[in-house]
C-alpha cells in the first residue's frame, strides 16, 4: 500500500502526489481564531485541474468575459518557479469594486488569492480535486480578518461582498471551461502569460506513486 503524504492545514486535508512533498502548503498572514472562514465544495465540473489553471494565466480573459479595467498591465507582473506560478492583479472589476491581489497557482491544481477588495485584506483559495479523468471538484475557502472591535455580522457582512465578486467571476469562467482545447502552433504575443504557464505544466513532474495500489 502506498501512503500519501498529507497534511492538515485551512480545514482541508492535503495529499501529495507523491513520495515527499516538492513544496509546503502556503499559511496564511493571520491564525484562524482572528478570522472569519467559511468553506464551500462546488459540484464536479468536466475538465481537468491544470486547465481551469490555464484559464487563470490566460490574462487575456481578465478583460473578456470579465470586463476588468486594469491598473497595469499584469504580464509584466509574472511570476514562474518550479512548482508555482502567479501574478499581481489591480484593477476594477464590473460594478465597481477594486481589487488588489496576489494570484498564485500552486503545483497545477491550487488557486490561491490573497489582497484587498477596495482595501479590506481577504483571501480566497481553490484547491481542484480529480474525482476521474478529464473532471475537477472545487473546494472553495474563503475567509477575512476580524477588524478590531468588530463583531461577527460586520465581518460575514464583508464576506458577502468578496463572494458576490468572486462568484460573478466564476460564472463568467464556467461556461468556457469545459471548452478550452488548445493546438500548438496557435498562440501570440498576447498570449505569452499563457505561454509560459503551458511550459511550467509541461516541465512539471508527474508520477503516479500508487500504480502498484490501484492496479
Ligand atoms: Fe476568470
Amino acid at each position: 500500500m502506498f501512503r500519501f503524504p498529507a497534511v492538515e492545514r485551512h480545514g482541508i486535508v492535503w495529499a501529495f502526489n507523491g513520495e515527499e512533498p516538492l513544496f509546503d502548503i502556503p499559511h496564511l498572514p493571520y491564525p484562524e481564531e482572528e478570522m472569519v472562514v467559511r468553506r464551500t465544495v462546488l459540484k464536479e465540473m468536466p475538465v481537468e485541474p491544470w486547465l481551469v489553471q490555464a484559464h487563470t494565466m490566460d490574462l487575456q480573459h481578465l478583460s473578456l468575459p470579465h470586463d476588468f479595467t486594469l491598473d497595469e498591465d499584469p504580464n509584466d507582473s509574472v511570476r514562474v518557479g518550479p512548482y508555482s506560478v502567479g501574478f499581481d492583479l489591480r484593477a476594477r472589476l464590473r460594478g465597481g469594486p477594486h481589487f488588489d491581489v496576489r494570484v498564485d497557482i500552486h503545483g497545477t491544481n491550487i488557486f490561491w488569492q490573497t489582497g484587498t477588495l477596495d482595501g479590506r485584506w481577504f483571501f480566497w483559495i481553490a484547491p481542484l480535486a480529480i474525482p476521474g479523468p478529464g473532471r475537477s471538484r472545487a473546494t472553495f475557502v474563503y475567509g477575512a480578518r476580524r477588524e478590531d472591535g468588530e463583531d461577527t455580522a460586520a465581518t460575514e457582512a464583508f464576506l458577502d461582498r468578496a463572494r458576490t465578486a468572486m462568484m460573478a467571476l466564476f460564472d463568467d469562467d464556467t461556461p468556457v471551461l469545459g471548452t478550452i482545447r488548445f493546438r500548438p502552433g496557435l498562440l501570440t504575443h498576447s498570449d505569452r502569460t499563457l505561454a509560459r504557464y503551458l511550459e511550467y505544466v509541461r516541465k512539471y513532474p508527474r508520477d503516479n506513486p500508487a500504480r502498484a495500489f490501484l492496479t
